[in-house]
């Protein structure tokens, strides 16, 4: 059973999802996690009520829904706190669990985390959210379900010290199980970072794909690299960072990399367990933001992953719009409205392969003009820097000085950041 609930009054200025809308998402995410969805309900409401989120109404009606249908799940589109959940389950009685967008979304990613990492990361929002929520019913439940969290074995690990309760050793193992689980990310963090060293010394250019779940980021890097990435009808069927080289028209070798889809309401928990992953977007040269022209809610989308690169601080980078699946429409003369809807957009089908070529001639005219002028005073002790900035950029002037090298020139947008501490100004320097 599918629960959707708007205030009347919305508190913030976001593109508002129409109701329906999010629900038809979170349906489909139900789907994917393998969830049958017997019916829906929706809510206009005053206030979010604090212990049961929905009103008292509401919780009747599910109550009856539930002697009708005889559902034993029942998902809330917005995030619940651990008392609103707790109290809807005793509403609800025995054998009803109650989830929400967020859980659904953490067990969805546990099931498609193919890499090491992305298990790790899942595994750590699974802990986290699961900690707050911790009762003796829930320990219970664990032991019983599989599940990343559930593997641990929590409820019965652990001796119980003097005077604990069964849920406070529960709390300290989960609190110790995370705690190793942050060490192991650090070590394959620092793995992904010397990596990520040696591809910046080989002064190869990032693009990133980014875009709403679905849009077709691995179809489209499957057509450009002639590879084959994971490709499903689900939704986030990608979770880890896949990275393919491919050549453009001019002979240049670009790497390509795919990352997890975007998603309304992605849990501010699960932006922080990808934000590793997520940095490959901030590194990135260009981002072709991959768009599902076809589908019905395609503006929200597109405004909500706007709204994600926004909230990751990757604003530096030129964007390429590919307006995809255009072999959908039923005219695909259609599209062109919508590309000047869309700013720096083309119009694209993965699947058939059609307006690649000028897809990776615009990649290319974007990495060879997007270049920042700067002046920066590069110490002699950073001759790695200098190194790259004749790799990476052009430069105009360079003039050797009794502590360091003055260069001026121009550098891709995405490398400012390892420039900036000897920066002396950004622009041409003809105005300084
Ligand atoms: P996530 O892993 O959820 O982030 O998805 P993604 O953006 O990587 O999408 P993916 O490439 O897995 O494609 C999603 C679905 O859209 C698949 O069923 C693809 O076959 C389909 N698809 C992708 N591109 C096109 C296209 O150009 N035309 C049509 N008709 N379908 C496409």
């Amino acid at each position: 059973m599918l629960v959707g609930a708007q205030l009347k009054r919305p508190q913030d200025g976001r593109l508002a999802w129409k109701l329906e809308d999010s629900l038809d998402e979170l349906a489909q995410l139900a789907w994917t996690a393998g969830v049958e969805v017997v019916g829906r309900t929706t809510q206009q409401l005053e206030r979010i009520h604090p212990a049961t989120f929905i009103g008292k109404g509401k919780v009747e009606e599910l109550q009856e829904l539930r002697d009708d249908l005889g559902f034993n799940v029942v998902i809330f589109d917005d995030e619940l706190s651990p008392r609103q959940q707790r109290e809807l389950e005793k509403a609800l009685g025995d054998g009803v669990k109650v989830l929400d967008r967020t859980a659904l979304i953490l067990d969805i990613f546990a099931r498609h985390a193919h890499t090491r990492e992305g298990a790790l990361q899942v595994e750590l929002a699974q802990y986290e959210y699961r900690l707050p929520r911790l009762t003796r019913a829930w320990t219970h439940l664990a032991r019983q379900a599989g599940g990343a969290a559930g593997r641990g074995g929590i409820g019965g690990v652990g001796l119980r010290g003097p005077g604990e309760t069964q849920l406070e050793v529960d709390q300290r193992e989960i609190r110790r199980r995370i705690a190793h689980l942050r060490r192991e990310l650090e070590e394959v963090r620092t793995h992904r970072r010397q990596y990520r060293q040696r591809r910046q010394r080989e002064a190869i250019p990032v693009v990133a794909l980014v875009g709403y779940t679905n849009a077709g980021k691995s179809t489209l890097l499957n057509a450009l690299a002639g590879s084959d990435v994971w490709v499903e009808d689900k939704l986030f069927a990608t979770l880890d960072p896949t990275t393919r080289r491919v050549t453009l028209p001019g002979g240049r070798v670009v790497l390509f990399t795919d990352t997890v889809g975007f998603i309304q309401k992605l849990p501010t928990m699960l932006v922080a367990a990808f934000r590793a992953t997520l940095e490959e977007i901030n590194e990135a040269d260009v981002l072709l933001h991959v768009v599902d022209i076809t589908h019905p809610n395609v503006r929200q989308q597109s405004h909500t992953v706007g709204e994600v690169l926004n909230d990751l601080g990757a604003t530096s980078a030129p964007i390429i719009v590919a307006l995809n699946k255009i072999d959908r429409l039923p005219d695909p003369d259609a599209v062109a409205p919508l590309l000047s809807e869309f700013p720096n957009s083309l119009a694209i089908s993965a699947l058939k392969g059609w307006g690649l070529t000028e897809l990776l001639a615009r990649v290319e005219e974007l990495l060879e003009t997007a270049l920042v002028p700067l002046t920066v005073h590069i110490p002699y002790r950073e001759a790695g820097l200098l190194a790259l900035f004749h790799q990476r950029g052009t430069v105009e002037r360079e003039e050797h000085g009794p502590e360091g090298t003055l260069v001026q020139g121009r550098l891709p947008a995405a490398l400012l950041g390892r420039f900036r501490p000897f920066l002396l100004h950004h622009g041409t320097g003809k105005d300084a």
